[in-house]
């Protein structure tokens, strides 16, 4: 297609499109930082319907299943190559203790989940039934150990029953209980949420606690652990200043953050319906998902004050929405549908975190099946696949490749007297050349013409898919499971060192260039 200016392109893009014409540049010279695939992560605690009767079903269902693992997710999941996966918790965590999940399961000790609804706990998925299934999703396991409640030892003994080649207690155990070799994990979380449910301590407390777990959770051959600390609640910006200040950074490899977009922005009271909504609470919502981008952009400075060289990594390792229980659930059980607006939630946090991948290192959205801001959901043998699940599906080239920064001056969003940036987006190159670029319109009115100019590569192709629906309130449903899924995009046009893009309102884009 010919260039055009600015004035004909916005004219050929016809009304209902944004005035302002978004104009950036991409530059493959400036390739340079890895986006780890491990912002791609995802989360399983034992809360709710996430691993009983999420992935580990009862054994009399009939779905395709290994064990009780149920296949049709291990399929879904698969297909997007989640990179990671947290387990046990979450606040689950810091009450877990792992010698009750391994062993015949008849003879497993039952516990009271005192976090998720009070429910019997009867620890049938324990420590092998969670790597079997890591296995069978070809993903990296994260492992959460309890640092609220258990001991040193306890942490100690379950790295090395994982992880130890040598003859030992624990090793044997493992061996009678049919584990041959190590697993070799690496992901290794000392505690959660340690400023809440995990203690309520202080960060100096934490930063000392920390180097005491730390310290005995050895490294075995071939699995050096990435020990991960419990870290920041939201803004609170002296917990991440203590951790750093005080924890060596070769005792670290990363910290955490934890924020979650709540609609209301309240904890006590309603949070908001996950389905019913008007335009000012989805303005509202969209808002305080953007507020992720000031968090990681403070304690990402705080970071760089003690460790300029970045070795140690920001770890989002929960993120997401989280809204009322759907009507008539169990409030214990975090069960909450998945809508557009969530859809449009998942690109822009994860865009930032593209944008951000010389800190942020990994993330974990809470919770994969049947918990928060799920990618899947599950009734009796049935399954689908949320619209936050397709996001994920259109930001796979990102993984591994290199990011190309991307600044633009976006239009508004306005509601009432407020307004809030309307598009994000991020772009990289992967290792076979070619550019992938995401693309958020969170507008609710208005499409946005983009005119990006390309630098250092050329391209030829263009090929495109995009997620959209009349309604930021569309939801997919066991009736209809296909309302929300992704479609060719056909708004994308290249031309000589140029590409046009016509960004429909309340969409995720994704676009790639060969
Ligand atoms: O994801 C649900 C809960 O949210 C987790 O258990 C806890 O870490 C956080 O408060």
């Amino acid at each position: 297609m010919k260039k055009m200016t600015l004035a004909l392109l916005t004219a050929v893009l016809g009304a209902g499109v944004n005035a302002q014409v978004v104009t950036t540049t991409l530059n493959t010279y400036e390739a340079k930082t890895t986006i780890s695939k491990h912002i791609y992560g995802h989360f399983a605690e034992h809360l709710g319907r996430c691993i009983y009767d999420g992935f580990w079903v009862d054994e009399k269902m009939d779905v395709k299943k290994q064990g009780r693992i149920r296949l049709d997710v291990v399929e879904a999941l698969k297909k997007i190559k989640i990179p990671n996966l947290r387990w046990p918790g979450g606040c689950f965590a810091d009450e877990y203790h792992w010698r009750d999940g391994i062993g015949k399961p008849a003879d497993r000790p039952k516990m009271v989940n005192t976090n998720w609804g009070g429910v019997s706990e009867d620890n049938s998925f324990g420590t092998h039934e969670f790597l079997e299934l890591c296995g069978l999703l070809n993903t990296e396991p994260y492992v959460a150990g309890n640092v609220g409640s258990g001991t040193v030892e306890e942490m100690a003994k379950w790295v090395e029953y994982l992880n130890s080649p040598a003859q030992s207690t624990m090793t044997e155990l493992r061996r009678q209980n049919g584990r041959q070799q190590p697993w070799k994990v690496t992901y290794w979380g000392v505690g959660n949420e340690s400023w809440g449910c995990g203690g309520n301590m202080t960060p100096e407390y934490y930063a000392d606690l920390y180097k005491r777990y730390a310290t005995y959770a050895r490294n075995y051959p071939g699995a050096p652990l990435k020990k991960i600390a419990s870290g920041a609640n939201s803004d609170d910006y002296r917990w991440t200043e203590v951790l750093m200040k005080n924890i060596p950074r070769n005792q670290m490899w990363g910290v955490t953050l934890h924020y979650y977009t709540l609609p209301t922005g309240n904890w006590s009271g309603s949070k908001g319906s996950a389905t019913a909504f008007n335009e000012q609470e989805y303005f509202k919502t969209m808002k305080n998902c953007l507020h992720m981008e000031e968090l990681v952009q403070k304690h990402s400075a705080i970071m760089d004050k003690y460790d300029k060289e970045k070795r140690v990594a920001l770890v989002v390792d929960e993120w997401g929405i989280w809204t009322d229980v759907e009507p008539g659930t169990n409030p214990g059980f975090l069960y909450q549908q998945n809508s557009l607006r969530d859809a449009l939630i998942a690109g822009t946090t994860l865009n930032i975190f593209n944008n951000h991948a010389d800190r942020v290192k990994m993330a974990n959205l809470a919770q994969t099946v049947n918990v928060l801001q799920s990618i899947v959901l599950t009734k009796g043998k049935e399954m689908l696949l949320t619209p936050t699940y397709h996001v994920f599906d259109l930001f796979m080239g990102h993984m591994d490749a290199k990011l190309v920064p991307m600044n633009f001056t976006t239009p508004d969003y306005t509601n009432g007297n407020e307004k809030i940036p309307a598009v994000n987006a991020s772009a990289s190159l992967d290792s076979n050349g070619k550019m992938h670029i995401t693309l958020v319109n969170i507008d609710a009115g208005k499409d946005i013409a983009l005119n990006i100019s390309l630098k250092g590569k050329s391209y030829k192709k263009v090929n495109g898919r995009i997620l959209t629906s009349r309604s930021f309130t569309d939801i997919n449903t066991f009736d209809n499971k296909n309302k929300v899924i992704p479609a060719a995009f056909n708004g994308a046009t290249i031309g000589k060192g140029s590409l046009n893009i016509k960004l429909p309102r309340l969409s995720v884009v994704s676009i790639e260039l060969e």
